[in-house]
Order: structure tokens, then sequence, then C-alpha cells
């Protein structure tokens, strides 16, 4: 059973091993103070909104669920992904850019027809919710359609989604790019009729800086300076080649990041994928203007585009969330995004704590986005965004969580070995849509 609509009940509790943050976990510390674990408790919900949790059975008064045994964490949040590459993920032998060109052009390409936007966004959805991500910043093609199509499936299931049309006047193929006039009266035209609209906001969507002309850049930092309101997210020094081709499309510019921060696009609400090929001045100027990164282990790796400076950017004062971005990321999974989050730290000398992991999929994701009195953990008021999953599926995850000594060893464990196939259902605002068949 899939994405149900039904509502919230009343008052509904789950009872499970409840996993949420008070505070950002330090960077390599396993006994981290700001990890709230309250094994074998009741999330108690009314009306769709977080309102406690107990060791004691609420009693007759409430729809309970008993999970006990199992894992209860606020639903991830996957702060860069692609609805259209559904239908390009896991494809052969490209880096970037040829990437772009090869699968992903040709793909989005068909979101031009309203049906196919339509049908794509509700797939793409319940795609999320079936893998544990109740919220998400997405971007769906160059279309219009395609960006309507998102905001109503998602209003449809009451999620939180940031999402708006992508921006792109040159170097894309036919059928791809817009003009300036047109793309400024659509982004207008969405933002009047979603943004602010039941869970939803805008996010100008300036894909990467080489497919948008320097004019068509500063009509999207005018309006983000018009309303400080909308989100904006973009790609940034993701692959070494794409760093060149910016430098010789800006040679103005210090760097890629400032093609951005010329016209106005960082801000607080700005969201920044991958960030690997930056140096210690952008760095700077990301903490300096709020924006924020988010991390895309699994593309970096499947694009082979290099390893992401995690705790650099923490010392330089930069925000970083976790990010699917599918489909140059091979999984949905926070999971398994996150199990690659650990690898390319560990390229790195590194070592990335589950708690890191999981905070910047949940708290550190919602305070990144300013989110934070609405969901990404269990607090009281906060709506009820939640995900129950098994600690784990089939004999060599059983076995190996039996012989866990602490929580981290056990989260660890979770985060490395668990996946979709974990989930066992998902709740947006005290909804259920989705129950594992
Ligand atoms: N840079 C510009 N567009 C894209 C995209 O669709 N995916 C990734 N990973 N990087 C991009
Ligand atoms: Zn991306």
């Amino acid at each position: 059973m899939t994405n149900q609509r039904s509502a919230a009940p009343a008052r509904l509790a789950l009872k499970g091993d409840l996993l949420d943050f008070t505070a950002a976990p330090q960077w390599a510390r396993v006994d981290d103070p700001a990890v709230r674990l309250r094994p074998d408790h009741w999330l108690l919900i009314e009306h769709g909104r977080i309102v406690g949790a107990q060791a004691d059975d609420p009693g007759d008064g409430w729809a309970r669920e008993d999970h006990a045994g199992r894992l209860i964490l606020p639903g991830f949040v996957d702060t860069h992904v692609h609805s259209p590459q559904l239908d390009v993920i896991a494809s052969y032998g490209a880096e970037l850019l040829d990437w772009l060109e090869t699968y992903t052009f040709p793909a989005e390409g068909r979101y031009a027809d309203p049906e196919v936007a339509r049908v794509g966004a509700g797939r793409f959805l319940d795609a999320l919710l079936a893998h544990g991500t109740t919220s998400a910043v997405v971007y769906p093609t160059v279309h219009k359609v395609s960006a309507d199509a998102l905001f109503d499936a998602a209003a449809e299931r009451g999620m939180r989604l940031i999402t708006g049309k992508v921006l792109m006047d040159r170097h894309a193929p036919d059928g791809l790019r817009d003009d300036v006039v047109q793309a400024e009266r659509d982004c207008l035209d969405l933002i009047a009729r979603h943004h602010g609209r039941e869970r939803l906001a805008y996010a100008v969507t300036v894909r990467f800086a080489p497919t948008s002309t320097p004019e068509q850049l500063a009509m999207a930092g005018a309006l983000c300076r018009a309303d400080a309101s909308l989100y904006m997210q973009t790609h940034v020094a993701e692959n070494r080649g794409e760093v060149e081709w910016v430098a010789k499309l800006f040679p103005d510019a210090r760097s890629y990041l400032d093609v951005y921060d010329r016209v106005g696009l960082l801000h607080p609400r700005a969201v920044l994928a991958h960030g690997i090929w930056l140096d210690d001045t952008d760095r700077r100027v990301l903490a300096r203007t709020g924006a924020h990164l988010a991390h895309c282990p699994s593309s970096n790796l499947f694009l082979g585009s290099g390893l992401f400076d995690w705790p650099g950017a923490l010392a330089a004062g930069v925000r970083v969330s976790a990010a699917s971005d599918v489909g140059g990321g091979t999984s949905l999974s926070t999971q398994r995004t996150l199990a690659d989050g650990y690898k390319v730290q560990s390229l790195n000398g590194q070592r990335m704590t589950a708690w890191s992991g999981l905070h910047a999929a949940t708290l550190g994701a919602a305070q990144a986005l300013g989110l934070e009195r609405e969901l990404g953990h269990f607090g009281a008021a906060t709506l009820a965004d939640v995900c129950v999953w098994d600690w784990a599926v089939g004999p060599v995850a059983e076995g190996r969580m039996a012989l866990t000594r602490d929580a981290h060893e056990r989260a660890f464990a979770w985060m490395t070995l668990s996946d979709e196939r974990n989930l066992v259902a998902s709740y947006v605002a005290g909804a259920l849509r989705y129950r594992r068949p």
C-alpha cells in the first residue's frame, strides 16, 4: 500500500526507539550530547503535530501503533534532487558534462508534455516517500508545466517541497532553453500561485552558471532581492572541467562561486549543490552570506567529480546538508547516500559519524533551510513528518546489529547496511503516506 490519501488521525501515538537531534553533533564525536535517543518511547501526535514523547502508554484515547524494537526518525529531507532524472539514474560511463548531454538533457526534454510532467511528478514524490524522504528541494525541468506538476503533486500529499522552474537560456539543446523575458514571467506566475501555498515554497532555480547568460543570472538575482522569502538553488564547483568552463565564460569573476555572488544569488535561503572545488575565500563568502552546501556523495563518486571537504566547510562556518542528487546520484535512499558520504570522508582521511550524517539529513537540513520550527526533529509543535524503520532486514544485518555495543555502533551499522527495504511506514504531517506492502 503506497501513497494513501488518508487524513491524519486526531490523536496518533507511535512507539519505538525515537532518535533525533537537539543540536549539531561535533565532527567525529561518537558520544555526542546532541543525540537524543529515547528507546521504547511513544511519540504523541495530535492533528498532525508532535505534542510530546513519553515512556508510558498514553491510553485508549490515542490511535496507538506499537513498533517496539524499531527505529523512529524524523522524515529525511533531500536538499538536492532532480525529479525527471529518475529516468537516467544509473547511466553508464560519463563525467558531468558528457552525462548531461548524453543522458540528462534528452530525458528532461520529455517534460515539456504536461501529461509526462504530471505522471512523473507523482511517481517521483511517491518514490521519495517510499524511501523515507518526506521533504525535498527539487529540480524539475526548464518547462513551467514541470514545476506546476511538482507543486500540485506535493500539495496533494501534504509535503514540504521547495522547487522552481529551471532557468537555462544557453548551452542547452532546442526545447530546453528559455529566454530572460519569458523565464521571468514564468517565475513570477509560479511564485504568485505556489510560493507560500500550503507547505510549498519557490526556489529561483539556476541550473548552473554555464547554462545561463549574464543577463539571466542578473534577472535571477533581482528576483531574490525583491523577495527575501524565496529560496535559490543551483550547482557549484562540482567537476574540474565544469570549473574551467565557467572560468572561460566569466573571465571577470574571481571564482565560480563569485559568478553567483556578484548578482545577489547567495543568501540564507540559497542551496548550492556540491561545492567540491572551492577555496578558502569561497568558504568565507558562503559563511558570510549564509548560503549552504548540499553535499551529494553518491553523485560525486558515481560521476567521478571529487571528494568534498566536509570538515573544512564546517570549520569555515558553512552549513552542510546531505542530498541524493539523483540521477547523478544512484539512489533516493538517504542511508545509501550517507554510507557513500562516509566513504568519501574516508578517502579524505576523515571519519564521518552516523550522527553527522543523520543530522545533515534531518535537523541540519531543516536549519539550513530555515524550517526547524516545522520539521526535522521531534520537538513539540513541529509537523509530524515521521518514518518508522526496521533496525535490520536479513540475516547479515540482523547478525551485525545483535553484536553492536552502543548507540553509535548501532546507528552506524544501520546507516551503512540499511536502505528503503527497512522502511515500514512514512507519515507526513501525521497522515500515513507509505506503508510497506
Ligand atoms: N550541473 C548542472 N546540471 C546538473 C545536473 O543535472 N546534475 C548534476 N549532478 N550536476 C549538474
Ligand atoms: Zn544536481
